[in-house]
């Protein structure tokens, strides 16, 4: 066996001394039930980890990850996990964090195909169509490959906004917040792009459903 898998078993071992140390009791009341405040739904890019992040301790914040951190409305996974955060947690925020550097997105950008992940990132390719004017005009490739980041995060929040889950919790008055967030993988620091979606009246009408 390799030495990796080796020290990830050990590492566990110590993860619960560890923590047990700091309280005997964090297990057993974990083993109850959860109810974190949060969603998260971040890129599954190994260098950008949501509860480290943020500092959240286990049971405080429910994650989703894809590649490029996106909201697309037939992904029974991610409707899945917002409809349970939103229905049966009640969670309070959800926080869609893209990060610069990011390899979903560069792959759009550009035109070679990688294989089945191509599927994927034509969804991420419709986002720079439709912002096409404002990024072609941006020469510096690496601002460009940014600004780029930053506005997929923006439409993955509005996309959340669309979905029935979130209009329907808005609609019963539900407190739910969507939020859009930049990491930074040689800062570490997120930057809040303060997308503010409160109500379903500040998407286009034609999204706007009657619950
Ligand atoms: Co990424």
């Amino acid at each position: 066996m390799s030495k990796f898998y080796e020290k990830i078993l050990e590492n566990n071992k110590k993860w619960v001394e560890e923590s047990l140390a700091l309280d005997p009791n964090c297990f057993e009341d974990l083993a109850k039930g959860q109810n974190p405040p949060l969603l998260w739904i971040g890129c599954s890019d190994s260098r950008v980890p949501a509860n480290e992040i943020i500092g959240a301790k286990p049971g405080e914040v429910f994650v989703h990850r894809n590649i490029a951190n996106m909201v697309i409305h037939t992904d029974m996974n991610m409707l899945s996990v917002l409809d349970y955060a939103v229905n049966v947690l009640k969670v309070e925020h959800v926080i869609v964090c893209g990060h610069y550097g990011c390899g979903g997105i560069k792959a759009a950008m550009g035109n070679s195909s990688i294989g089945i992940i191509d599927n994927w990132i034509r969804h991420i390719k419709d986002v720079y169509r439709l912002n096409q004017k404002v990024l072609n005009r941006i020469q510096n490739e690496e601002e460009r490959f940014n600004t780029f980041v930053e506005l997929n995060v923006k439409e993955q929040v509005f996309d959340l906004a669309k979905t029935s889950i979130v209009q329907s919790a808005w609609k019963n008055g539900q407190t739910l917040s969507l939020h859009g967030w930049v990491y930074g993988l040689n800062s570490g620091f997120v930057t809040d792009l303060k997308v503010n979606i409160s109500s379903n009246e500040d998407l286009d009408e034609v999204y706007q459903l009657i619950l």
